[in-house]
């Protein structure tokens, strides 16, 4: 599976599959700076964005999304093991990720690709323009995982 690392400029489809796994555009743009971006393509068709940020030292998976017709088949798997595999090379020790405390298929993922449970931003989605209800549960607390490398 062919996943590169992607230096040019976001697309609207870009933006649209970031904006799936994040709906505040704001941090997305803001976070992408300084970011290392990985991209996994069919053909012309983008697939599949990871989003890599390094702050102080500290590598954190900020965004992950697949094109729902892709979903299923272990894409997202593949992009947080190379994502894995770049933070080592970088010399990282560890890489994190957080999803909200109502992102149960997210957090089955993330623990399925190695993550563990390493702590919560209590509130953290209070500052988020609109609510958001994710089976059913509302979404206020961020959930910090953490894989070893
Ligand atoms: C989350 C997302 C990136 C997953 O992409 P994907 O390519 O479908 O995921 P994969 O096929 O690689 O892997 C999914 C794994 O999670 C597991 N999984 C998903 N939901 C699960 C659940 N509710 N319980 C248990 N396991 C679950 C799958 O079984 C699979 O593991 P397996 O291969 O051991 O069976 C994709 O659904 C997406 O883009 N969603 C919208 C954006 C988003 O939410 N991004 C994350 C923000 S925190």
């Amino acid at each position: 599976m062919n996943i590169e690392v992607y230096d040019k400029e976001i697309t609207p489809e870009l933006m649209g599959l970031l904006l799936s796994a994040d709906p505040d555009e704001k941090a997305i743009l803001s976070y992408l700076s300084g970011s290392v971006v990985l991209v996994y393509r069919d053909n012309d068709i983008f697939v599949s964005i990871a989003v890599i940020n390094v702050v102080a030292g500290v590598f954190e998976l900020k965004n992950i999304a697949v094109l729902k017709k892709y979903q299923g088949k272990g894409i997202a798997k593949s992009m947080i093991n190379k994502s894995k595999q770049l933070a080592k090379e970088s010399g990282a020790k560890a890489i994190e990720v957080g999803t909200g405390n109502s992102s149960l298929s997210q957090l089955a993922l993330y623990q399925k690709c190695g993550f563990r449970m390493h702590s919560i931003e209590s509130n953290f989605f209070d500052s988020y323009p609109e609510p958001i209800i994710e089976n059913g549960i509302p979404c206020i607390d961020m959930v910090r995982l953490r894989a070893e490398l």
